[in-house]
């Protein structure tokens, strides 16, 4: 028979999830985005003269090798996978809330492994602050963007760099008197829908779409943040719909598809820092990137899986 202070230590035990750090940068660079390749690598964008780096998962000391510094970037943010092993990804010349001459970028590592062909695949002159970025899943080299400070979400086509805007709200853009003016931050496409958070609104929202993204039905709230101190960030969805949530406050919510939201992991200011990115791995971790510049890992309840529609 357990005593009840072992039952209390297992109580309190099975709450705390552990997190393990994976990698880290020697000097502070903003990691922004990641994003999984089927080789179980870690891609990892940064706001660090526009380099994308890749980290081995399964390597015993996982070291990130970079891949390249994107041309004519500063800084990158989004980042998607288009096909096999290849990847669109948002970089730009960053300024004060205004990135210039942002850019689609694509990578494909799909005949090389290490060297991959980097083409500029659009031009988006008129956007100002592009920022998470998804694959339609029936159509894998169309792309939606969100720009946080025009409010909107530009569809682009990475195989002519065709792009228009695709939808634009209220709901998507950060209030005039917004105290740091960033709207849609994390964007993802699940299904025939478009989930985002806006870091100035405080929502995790979804947008049902065609198959096509050529129709937008109505923004739907799904949780909301009642706090002048902390936001939303970039997140990852499972495939029962459970998304999880980067809070610059040191936290990863999770939040049900019903609208309910606990802290999953953090909270405390010392388990994790600055989360700006998440990731479901096959093994049943996710992989979390932070703006310090380390990967950590943290496991998910078991049977978590990515949501298929993401790709
Ligand atoms: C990463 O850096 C943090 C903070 O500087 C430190 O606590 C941790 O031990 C480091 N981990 C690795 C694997 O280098
Ligand atoms: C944008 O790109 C053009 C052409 O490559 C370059 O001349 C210009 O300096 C770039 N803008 C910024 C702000 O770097
Ligand atoms: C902005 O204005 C709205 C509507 O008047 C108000 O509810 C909100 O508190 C204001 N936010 C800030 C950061 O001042």
């Amino acid at each position: 028979m357990r005593s009840p202070i072992l039952l209390a230590l297992a109580a309190s035990s099975a709450l705390a999830v552990q997190v393990t750090t994976v990698f880290n940068f020697t000097s502070a660079i903003d990691i922004e985005n990641s994003e999984l390749r089927t080789n179980g690598h870690l891609l990892l964008t940064t706001f660090e003269k526009g380099q994308l780096y890749t980290l081995d998962l399964n390597a015993a000391d996982p070291q990130a090798e970079l891949v390249a510094a994107l041309p004519g970037a500063t800084a990158l943010c989004g980042i998607t996978t288009i096909a096999e092993d290849k990847y669109a990804v948002i970089g730009g010349v960053r300024g004060s809330y205004h990135y210039y001459n942002e850019t689609i970028y694509t990578v494909d590592f799909s005949k090389d492994a290490t060297n991959p062909v980097i083409l500029k695949a659009a031009r988006l002159p008129d956007a100002i602050m592009l920022n998470g970025m998804a694959a339609l899943p029936k159509l894998p080299h169309v792309v939606l963007a969100g720009d946080a400070r025009r409010g909107l979400i530009f569809r682009i086509d990475t195989t002519t760099g065709a792009y228009k805007v695709a939808f634009e709200d209220e709901l998507l853009n950060a209030p005039s008197n917004a105290s740091i003016p960033i709207g849609v931050n994390g964007l993802k496409v699940v299904g025939n829908n478009v989930y985002f958070t806006n870091s100035a609104r405080n929502i995790y929202a979804k947008i049902p779409i065609s198959d096509d993204a050529e129709t937008f039905g109505d923004v739907q709230i799904i949780n909301t943040l009642d706090s002048t101190t902390d936001d939303f960030d970039d997140f990852i969805v499972d495939s029962n719909g459970v998304a999880y949530v980067s809070q610059p406050t040191n936290k990863i919510a999770q939040i049900q598809p019903d609208g309910s939201r606990k802290v999953y992991v953090g909270g405390d200011g010392s388990k994790i820092s600055s989360p700006t990115s998440v990731q479901i791995a096959s093994d049943g971790y996710a992989y979390m990137t932070s703006g310090g510049g380390s990967v950590v890992k943290f496991k998910l309840p078991p049977g978590t899986t990515l949501a298929s529609g993401e790709v």
